[in-house]
């Protein structure tokens, strides 16, 4: 019998699983240089957590989270999203109560039963960062740069930003009501209605195009700001503009999440088809008291690692050749010749330098090929004679170079060259 991965999930291999390593390092960068602090949280968490947090009514909630119970009976869900999380540990944790903004950053799997195709899986990395405590047009804009420089930092170019207000507890009732009344004149299916009465915001971002033939004259969330919505929202933007970051104003952009308030932005690639999201996030005011905690005005952002891997690789920024696995690799023929180089690569570790060697008793064929492939710049050859004479043969892989080194200088001379 042969196990596969499950639906909607792959493996990372070598060496995109190292490439892929190093993406997540450059998204995250920014965030650490502007002073964020790494946040690690389960990847389970109290069911209750999330259908408060991300929203009864969102698509993740209603049919996308991996739910089951505990031994004990506890509903306990796999994370499909950080920041209700993140939420709940600062609260738990009283970081609050210190200074504010609270940053943080987090980098991890996230899990929704998703239809599965290309760009959207059930498994999933994100890399995020949020904000918590400071209603400051300063932070949303600090936050959208960051990502922006991230996706810069990689050689992205075919990125697209989408920014939108989705306003606050004062403007968005009328705008709602508006909405609702403009919908409920349309033609549309019955589920698609019910949803006019629990989330009105999402049937503006209904894909089908019956439906988007529908909504050109669909009251637009800007044209319903209040004062200071406005003008929060203004000050974002003169940010954005003044930091050299392009972004397009889309007043129907709208986020599968129930928590945004004010500021809401994605990051799109041209180079994903349907699933061209690479990142989104926003202004969360109202989550810490959904949670049961204090007012506390928040924004943040999750980018996703898995497609920013593949809008890179539409733009080939992908190296298709595997940079080398290690710098040298070792070669013994005989078991003292084995036993001693064995010694000899734990010691060029050591001196950091990176070495494998041949395993499992091959001939000298058969472990030259197994240099070639591991990218090493050297081979050391070691034979019996060798040992005797107590030197090492030091191949340049490169030139085909051979020379002898004393075995009680290899190291240092491997450490001159390497470097
Ligand atoms: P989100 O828009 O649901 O936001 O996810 C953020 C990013 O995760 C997406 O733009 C996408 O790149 C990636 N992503 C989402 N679902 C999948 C999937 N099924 N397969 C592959 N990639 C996926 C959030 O999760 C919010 N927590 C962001 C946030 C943080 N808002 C405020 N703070």
């Amino acid at each position: 019998m042969s196990f596969q991965a499950p639906k909607g999930t792959f493996d990372w291999l070598p060496p995109r699983s190292e490439q892929v390593l190093a993406v997540r390092e450059a998204l995250v960068a920014p965030v650490r240089r502007a002073g964020y602090g790494y946040i690690e949280t389960p990847v389970f968490e109290d069911t209750q957590l999330f259908a408060r947090g991300v929203g009864e009514s969102t698509d993740i909630v209603s049919k996308e989270m991996y739910t089951f119970p505990d031994k004990a009976g506890r509903s306990l869900t796999l994370r499909p999203e950080g920041t209700a999380s993140v939420v709940r540990a600062v609260l738990q944790h009283n970081l609050h109560n210190g200074q504010l903004p609270v940053k943080l950053w987090y980098s991890g799997s996230q899990f929704r039963y998703e239809r599965a195709q290309k760009g959207r899986y059930r498994h999933f990395w994100q890399v995020g960062a949020e904000a918590l405590g400071s209603e400051d047009p300063a932070i949303d804009a600090e936050l959208i740069v960051l990502a922006a420089q991230g996706f810069a930092s990689l050689g992205l170019r075919e990125v697209r930003l989408l920014v939108n207000s989705l306003g606050d507890q004062t403007c968005r009732p009328a705008y709602r009501a508006a909405l609702q009344e403009f919908l409920r004149g349309l033609d549309l299916d019955e589920d698609t209605r019910a949803r006019i009465e629990i989330n009105p915001l999402r049937v503006l971002d209904d894909k089908r195009p019956e439906v988007q033939a529908q909504l050109g004259g669909a009251p637009l969330v800007v044209d319903h700001l209040c004062a200071a919505c406005k003008s929060y929202h203004e000050e974002v933007r003169a940010l954005l503009t003044a930091a050299g970051v392009a972004f397009e104003d889309d007043p129907r952009l709208v986020r599968g999440l129930d928590y945004y308030t004010r500021t809401t932005f994605e990051f799109l690639h041209g180079g994903l088809g349907s699933q061209s999201a690479i990142g989104g996030g926003g202004r969360y005011d109202g989550l810490s008291e959904m949670l049961g905690g204090p007012p506390l005005p928040s924004v943040g952002w999750a980018l996703g690692v898995d497609r920013t891997f593949l809008a890179m690789e539409a733009e080939g920024l992908i190296a298709e050749a595997a940079p080398g696995r290690v710098q040298v690799y070792g070669v013994a023929l005989g078991d003292d010749a084995r036993r001693r180089m064995f010694l000899l690569v734990h010691e060029l570790r050591q001196a950091g330098v990176s070495a494998d060697m041949a395993f499992g008793g091959k001939g000298l064929k058969g472990a030259m090929k197994g240099a070639d492939r591991s990218g090493a710049r050297f081979a050391l050859i070691l034979g019996e004679r060798d040992l005797a004479a107590k030197a090492v043969q030091l191949k340049d892989l490169t030139t085909a170079e051979q020379t002898e080194v004393p075995l009680a200088q290899v190291v240092d001379v491997l450490k001159g060259k390497v470097q």
